[in-house]
């Protein structure tokens, strides 16, 4: 069987440090045919940094060559990229978010459905243990129906010092659209992606904004600082439920927290550790789960379904629809802030 061609459109962190490693274990179905980026200097190192042969001088050649594509730009790059990829008909998974605005996320999806080319994005969460092993709790109606979700992304003095994380122009938002978008993604997923009706947020650009910061992933201009770095959010659904959102980069906590826990009406589930709360005989019991089935890596798990789908060996894990749910949401608290009320979706 003929290798799967796979290009890498951007080679910064996340590409060296996820995408190339977890591909190059598939060695036995995929090929890396080689990277583009912008800065050529980069793709040379991370081409010869790998033992890839070729370093590609314009997208167009790589698509020309590619069956599909990983893109791992800044966030203002997903949209034209991944539509120009799929009308040379590749396939393409995008690093998170899907891109900047639910428009561009519409016009990636309608790219994909012109092209019926598939199109994933790298929501990673959702291949952790604990996600996976929560989602079969789920489906299995364990805590009834879902009503309350409380959904924490909070590090502490953590705002990125490297890249272009805190510039508003390349990567659409700080905190929210960067970090909190990975935790959204997983909840949304865990109570099966119901339509949401409303969304009301206010976002901060505080606490970065002082000068002397204290901060433990590497330095970044005060002064420079664009983007939300902590934020709240409270959204509706159709089907009754509700959801607490808290995100940030630079909390002033005692330590970083990640929460998802869902209150249903026959139970509670938390997900990280993995715990479900349930009543019973006139009792409260809270059972955790002893082991769960390990997963190597989640970016190696995201990297074989991509593979599998691209191969139509499976479904894809991420669903274009539900990222771009994700944007939607994140794009209204935006809004909400801005204009200081709810909006209704
Ligand atoms: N899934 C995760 O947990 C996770 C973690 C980190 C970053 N990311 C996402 O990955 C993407 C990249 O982040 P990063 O940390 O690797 O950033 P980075 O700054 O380290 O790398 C970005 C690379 O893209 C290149 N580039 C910029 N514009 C380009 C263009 N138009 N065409 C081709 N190359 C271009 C840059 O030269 C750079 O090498 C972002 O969308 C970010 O949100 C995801």
């Amino acid at each position: 069987m003929s290798l799967l061609k796979i290009g890498i459109v951007g080679v910064g962190g996340i590409a060296v440090s996820r995408h190339i490693p977890a591909l190059l274990q598939l060695a036995d179905e995929v090929e890396i045919i080689g990277v583009y980026d912008v800065n050529i200097a980069r793709a040379k190192e991370v081409s010869s940094q790998f033992r890839i042969t070729h370093v590609f001088h314009t997208m167009e050649e790589l698509f020309q060559q590619a069956d599909a594509v990983v893109i791992c730009t800044p966030n203002k790059f997903h949209a034209e990229i991944a539509i120009a990829a799929l009308e040379a008909g590749c396939h393409v998974l995008s690093e998170k978010p899907m891109a900047m605005t639910s428009k561009e996320c519409m016009e990636m999806i309608t790219a994909a459905k012109k092209a019926q080319k598939h199109l994933s994005v790298a929501y990673h969460y959702r291949f952790m243990k604990e996600a996976q092993a929560a989602k079969k709790i789920m489906m299995a109606k364990e805590i009834g129906k879902p009503m309350v979700v409380r959904v924490q992304a909070l590090r502490r003095r953590k705002v990125p010092g490297w890249g272009v994380f805190t510039n508003k122009e390349l990567q659409g938002g700080g905190s929210l659209i960067d970090y909190g978008c990975h935790l959204l993604d997983l909840s949304l997923w865990l109570i099966g992606n119901p339509k949401a009706t409303e969304v009301t947020g206010t976002t901060y650009n505080a606490l970065s904004k002082t000068p002397d910061q204290v901060n433990e992933w590497g330095q970044f201009s005060h002064e420079n600082f664009e983007v939300d770095d902590h934020v709240t959010a409270y959204l509706r659904f159709e089907n009754g439920a509700t959801m607490l959102v808290e995100v940030s980069w630079s909390a002033n906590i005692e330590q970083d927290q990640e929460t998802v826990s869902i209150s249903g009406d026959e139970g509670g589930l938390n997900v990280f550790p993995l715990k479900v709360n349930y009543a019973k005989h006139g009792m409260l019991f809270t059972s955790k789960a002893d082991w769960i089935p390990p997963v190597s890596d989640p970016g190696f798990e995201q990297a074989k379904n991509f593979v599998n789908v691209c191969l139509n060996r499976e479904e894809p894990i991420v669903k274009w629809e539900e990222a771009l749910q994700v944007s939607e949401i994140i794009e209204s608290i935006y809004k909400s802030n801005d204009e200081r009320k709810g909006i209704q979706l």
